[in-house]
């Protein structure tokens, strides 16, 4: 598996540009499934993540042609699989998105329980159950889902009221309902810019929803969908993240291509641990660590628009370089404190009291040999590596590769001393990359 050596105590320096958010695109991608025309993507994001969404969809039948690097043209009109096999289902928890558009589409659907990110149980009862109250018969085969409209084959629309919000649920219950027959209404939805982004697309595909970005979303289901062409927004949790880079390292950063409005919370959370930030135009944010340097400030993580639980990682790194005692509370899942431990092994003072976690800062990091457990735990623990001083070896970094796109390119142009230590085939997204998996080598 390959690894990333990371030489800290460099102040990055420079600007770099944000790519397409991976949340946006697995479920826009799922979208191409609704319909027989083809639906181009811009601005994917050059992450493993994606080659496996394509991979789902070009098992299931589908076209996939690239004639951009970031660019995808998806034509799902002969489908004759209705189902998405165990071993990518179990790589990425959210090729359960083909769960909604097929049993729309089709009126069938068989899909592997999900794997994916090694933080909690996360369940998708709330799927199946929405899935239900739009007259879905749903049980369990051998380990797979399978749902089915037995009323002609189509599904009818209805009222879901979601227990608890959920992202993808969200997103799988707005592409069911796209295509049901009547109007559906979904209660307790999601609000993230990704959702937003999802209900864009497929109102150019012609769907009819209305309130996304809120929690009330209405959809009044048409009998088929057509082609489109969207870009995808630029990743809010990557902006993040290197606003992060810049504080820690004490550096300064030009982040461009992000959309600060999907950041606003972050952005305001820093700025209260002394980051200093400023918008200089609509796309582009200049980051650097205030003079009177960074200090303490608690967080809790919830749905948007309050803080995202995909930078609380990041966010404890440099609560390990401020000043006092702050304070985490990670309320959307369970086990997602795994890189505290890691940072613990570079000097950080880190407790873990249950969902809290509680830092004193500042402490000065070293080098260590670490492991990466999860996507967002591996950015934090490149980020603790660039403060820290000395050598710090990153293993399992595959985590990273699903939704950063060639980070460590990104870093070292900004002046990180990182280096990847490849001893796999799992490398970042090249553009060989691509045209291997193309001619179906990868
Ligand atoms: C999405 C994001 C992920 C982010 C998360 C929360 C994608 C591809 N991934 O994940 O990066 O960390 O939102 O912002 O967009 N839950 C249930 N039953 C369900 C579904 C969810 O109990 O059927 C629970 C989960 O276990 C978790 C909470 O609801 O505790 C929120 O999960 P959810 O929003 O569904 O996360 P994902 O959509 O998987």
């Amino acid at each position: 598996m390959d690894k990333f050596r990371i030489t800290g105590g460099r102040p990055l320096r420079g600007r770099v540009s944000i790519s397409g958010a991976k949340n946006s695109a697995l479920p826009c991608m799922a979208a191409a499934l609704l319909t027989a025309e083809t639906v181009t993507l811009h601005n994917l994001p050059y992450a493993r993540d994606i080659i496996t969404q394509r991979r789902l969809l070009e098992d299931i039948g589908a076209t996939v042609l690239t004639p951009e690097l970031r660019t995808h043209k998806i034509t799902a009109n002969d489908i004759e699989l209705f189902e998405a096999p165990y071993e990518l289902v179990k790589t990425m928890r959210a090729s359960v998105l083909a769960l909604g558009p097929l049993l729309a589409r089709f009126g069938k659907a068989r899909v592997s329980l999900p794997g994916g990110c090694a933080i909690g149980t996360r369940p998708i009862d709330l799927h199946l159950a929405g899935f239900q109250f739009l007259g879905a018969e749903v049980g369990l085969e051998s380990g797979d889902v399978v749902a089915r409209a037995p009323k002609r084959g189509r599904l009818s629309g209805g009222q879901v009221n979601f227990d608890k919000v959920t992202v993808t649920g969200t997103e799988n219950l707005m592409m069911a309902a796209a295509l049901a027959e009547g109007k559906s209404v979904l209660n307790n939805a999601a609000c993230e810019p990704e959702i937003v982004d999802l209900a864009e697309l497929l109102n150019k595909m012609g769907a009819r929803v209305r309130g996304a970005g809120t929690p009330t979303i209405e959809i009044e289901g048409v009998e088929a969908l057509g082609g489109a062409e969207h870009t995808i927004i630029p990743d809010r949790i990557e902006t993040g993240t290197f606003m992060v880079a810049a504080a820690i390292t004490g550096g300064e950063l030009e982040i461009k291509g992000c959309r600060p409005e999907h950041s606003a919370i972050v952005i305001s959370k820093l700025r209260e641990s002394g980051v200093e930030i400023e918008e200089l135009n609509q796309n582009t944010l200049r980051v650097r660590c205030g003079a009177a340097g960074l200090k303490a400030s608690d967080v809790t993580t919830e749905p948007h628009p309050r803080f995202p639980t995909d930078m609380q990682a990041q966010y404890m790194a440099l609560m390990t370089q401020a000043e006092g005692r702050s304070v985490i509370t990670e309320t959307i899942f369970e086990n997602r404190f795994m890189h505290a431990s890691e940072m613990q092994r570079m000097g950080a003072r880190i407790q873990i009291e249950g969902s809290m976690a509680v830092v004193e800062g500042p402490t000065p990091l070293t080098g260590a040999r670490v492991q990466a457990s999860d996507l967002r735990a591996s950015a934090s623990l490149v980020l603790a590596g660039l403060a820290a001083s000395g050598e710090t070896l990153i293993d399992r970094i595959y985590h990273i590769d699903r939704g950063y796109e060639n980070i460590e390119d990104k870093l070292v142009s900004v002046g990180a001393d990182i280096e990847r230590i490849r001893d796999s085939v799992t490398g970042p997204l090249t553009k060989s990359g691509i045209q291997e998996l193309e001619s179906g080598n990868q």
